[in-house]
């Protein structure tokens, strides 16, 4: 008798329980839900002190819902009647350089109620079958945005690519470019690192990054070598040069954004015509990673993922020093052209 009483307490002390945590996970997720699609916590008071509102508020609050729940592909077509939304060509994109934080720039960039990023690469302009589909087939592949706020895109392979400036120029001459570039040997380095990993996930044998930038018959710089020439940033920019003014690139320090990137960020907005709306709450250290995070309100953080910060393979310290002369003179003519100085070596 009392072990059956015993049995029936622990099967009622079971049922609540379960309940209980039951009633938690749903708060926890419907709280998650609703700060997502209709945030009740008032976005203003997460907000620094602002001038006169040029961008309603209201996108905020979309930006996590709304348009993520369209690139989902779930939204009807009335609710993008209803909402106004339009898929607009890119008022302004990151040219590259690739390696240089291209993805974290654009990550952070959207943090920015007015900004609605093109999540993948689109390579329109530098992938001739792409090309010839048309600047409608471009327009398609970008994110539902409202008509006053800016579409951004990023592909890397944009800033080296010949034919690209030319066919950017004919789709928008006034658009804004935007650049991002890191000290140019670490650049290379990092360019190397991405294609050892892919050669290792394939089981593939790579050359060392020693023996590919450096050519063997000459003990000179190897300047057939990508990783090499693409960090030779004024050569590319001179190709660009000839089709927009100088006024229409902002350059962006890659170290920088990866130490402080608020700064950085706060140059972007000004040169896009931004109000001033990232501020220090949306970027946060995270030890783990060794990198900043991005919060986009009390729910919603993320990281990049691993393949943005990996461990590079240690260089010959005299390759480093051959290859930082290498570099020098075009870094002074790229400081010279730009306005924009780095204390690089
Ligand atoms: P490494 O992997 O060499 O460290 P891209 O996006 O153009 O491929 O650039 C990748 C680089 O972005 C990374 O190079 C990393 O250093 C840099 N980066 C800048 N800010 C970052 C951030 N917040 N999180 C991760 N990587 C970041």
């Amino acid at each position: 008798m009392l072990f059956k009483q015993q049995a029936l307490l622990r099967q009622k002390l079971f049922v609540l329980g379960s309940l209980a945590i039951g009633s938690v996970l749903y708060l926890v997720a419907r709280v998650g839900t609703l700060d997502r699609l209709q945030p009740i916590c008032p976005i203003e008071s997460r907000l620094p002190p602002s001038e006169p509102e040029q961008i309603p508020l209201r996108t905020l609050q979309f930006k996590r819902g709304l348009l993520h729940e369209l690139r989902k592909g779930n939204a009807t077509k009335e609710q993008i009647r209803l909402h106004n939304l339009v898929q607009q060509l890119p008022r302004a994109i990151i040219i590259g350089v690739r390696k240089g934080g291209t993805r974290a720039l654009l990550e952070m960039l959207n943090l920015h109620p007015a900004v609605v990023k093109a999540s993948q690469e689109i390579h329109f302009f530098d992938n001739d079958q792409n090309y010839a589909r048309g600047i409608d087939w471009y327009r398609e592949k970008m994110p539902f945005s409202f008509p006053h706020q800016i579409t951004i895109e990023k592909s890397p392979a944009y800033f080296i690519t010949e034919e690209v400036p030319e066919r950017i120029f004919k789709m928008n001459s006034s658009i804004k470019l935007l650049i991002i570039v890191r000290e140019p040997t670490t650049r290379a380095v990092s360019d190397y690192t991405q294609v050892l990993e892919g050669k290792e996930r394939k089981n593939k044998t790579y050359h060392k990054f020693e023996k590919l930038a450096i050519d063997s018959n000459t003990c000179e710089v190897n300047t057939k070598y990508k990783a090499v020439r693409t960090s030779i940033y004024t050569k590319h920019l001179e190709r660009w040069l000839k089709y927009f003014p100088v006024e229409q690139f902002h350059i962006v320090d890659g170290d920088r954004l990866i130490t402080d990137p608020l700064p950085e960020l706060q140059l972007v907005e000004r040169f896009l015509n931004l109000p001033s709306r990232i501020s220090q709450y949306n970027l946060y250290f995270n030890a783990t990673r060794g990198f900043y995070c991005l919060r986009f309100n009390i729910v919603f953080n993320k990281c990049l993922a691993g393949s943005k910060g990996r461990i590079h393979p240690e260089v010959d310290p005299s390759v480093v020093t051959k290859l930082q002369k290498f570099f020098h003179p075009f870094n002074q003519k790229f400081y010279q052209i730009t306005g924009r100085t780095f204390s690089w070596p």
